[in-house]
């Protein structure tokens, strides 16, 4: 029998990357026939974090081109293709409104499906892109827009146990690198210093640490930074030290969460099977991180997966997947689907922004 042949171009727009890329999956295969990702850090490095005004202008500039470069790489014309997916959101609006409008242009003139896709679902399931993956699992999303702890029960069946109730953990990094007076985006610079730097040079406060719960809270770390860096002559040796006590600060909070989110992940999922727990989104890159996390696992007895660089930061290949299993079910959007800059993955979880973090 022959197998099953679907084909998805998607289209990723919700912060500084613009990307565009097309998936194919024949039968339980899964292939990146594209992946074209223009990011704007040129763009936004001199105000030391993103600028919603010229992010729209950026992505609308080339948003056609990188259509194109697509079908080119995957060597395709558009009647290869079944259906158009965009990021819907959550993110920032004007640039959802590009990406949403040129998915729902092609997808009108070229009588195809089109598919509003959650960017949080595109991260949620982008470990797919190089590798099988039984559900349950846990996601760890860090990136420079979220931070967050959640059960991926099942397609489209997502649980949400733990949030930051104030900056995501990639803006901390962004952030501290900005009082640092280090480059954009932050977190490799903060990274590359924090390899030559002493670690325990500086005690910087851990928010929430002491609540047994999987939240987090990172604005009055960047605070304490920020006062310390006041008395202080910035000079190298200290932008050393600080990134590396910031860093070593961070790898405690992360550990302790994790731990903790590994515990409500078991009250919550009965399951004998080796707990699996998949971390996504930029600062994922971060190595002492990632060595931390594994130092973790064995402790814990689970293990942690990481997506490629390319996949782990945004791109269109995991919206374009995320559209192949929403076109599997049926599940199509009307072209009046308007973008949602806010738009929780688990639609139960409480909005936590602002809030004292609670248990339960
Ligand atoms: O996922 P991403 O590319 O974009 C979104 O925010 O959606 O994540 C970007 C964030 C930035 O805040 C950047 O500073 C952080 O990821 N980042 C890192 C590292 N590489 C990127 N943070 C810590 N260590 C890194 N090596
Ligand atoms: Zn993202």
């Amino acid at each position: 029998m022959k197998k099953k042949m679907i084909r998805v171009l998607g289209i990723e727009s919700s912060c500084d990357e613009t990307s565009v890329s097309i998936v194919q999956k024949k039968g339980e295969e899964i292939e990146v026939l594209s992946n074209i990702v223009k990011s704007q850090t040129d763009i936004h490095q001199y105000y030391g974090g993103v600028v919603p005004e010229l992010a729209a202008r950026a992505h609308s500039d080339i948003i056609d081109k990188l259509i194109q470069a697509s079908l080119d790489e995957a060597n395709l014309s558009f009647k290869k293709v079944d259906a158009i997916a965009a990021t819907a959101g959550p993110g920032l609006l004007g640039g959802l409104l590009v990406g949403v409008v040129a998915g729902k242009t092609l997808a009108h003139f070229l009588n195809k499906p089109f598919i509003a896709v959650n960017h949080l679902e595109g991260h949620a399931l982008s470990i797919k892109l190089e590798q099988k993956i039984n559900y349950p699992y846990l996601l760890l999303l860090v990136s420079g827009g979220h931070t967050e702890f959640t059960i991926i029960k099942g397609f489209n069946n997502y649980k949400r146990i733990g949030t930051t109730i104030d900056d995501a953990l990639g803006e901390a990094f962004d952030k501290t690198a900005r009082l640092l007076s280090l480059g954009y985006p932050g977190g490799p610079e903060i990274e590359r210093y924090a390899n030559l730097g002493d670690k325990e040079k500086f005690k910087l406060p851990m928010p929430l640490i002491r609540e047994k719960n999987a939240h987090f809270s990172f604005a009055g770390l960047k605070s304490a930074v920020a006062n310390i860096v006041s008395k202080n002559r910035c000079t190298e040796k200290f932008k050393k030290d600080m990134s590396a006590s910031f860093q070593e600060t961070i790898n405690k909070i992360i550990f302790r969460k994790t731990q903790n989110a590994i515990g409500e992940y078991r009250r919550i999922i009965k399951s004998k099977k080796e707990l699996k727990i998949v971390v996504a989104g930029g600062v994922a890159a971060n190595k002492s991180i990632r060595s931390s996390l594994k130092q973790l696992a064995k402790l814990e007895g689970c293990e942690f997966l990481f997506p490629s660089i390319k996949y782990c930061t945004d791109n269109g290949a995991m919206i374009a997947l995320a559209g192949i299993e929403r076109f599997e079910r049926n599940k199509f959007n009307k072209l009046n689907f308007k973008p949602r800059p806010r738009w929780p993955l688990d639609k139960n979880a409480i909005f936590m922004k602002g809030k004292r973090a609670v248990e339960g």
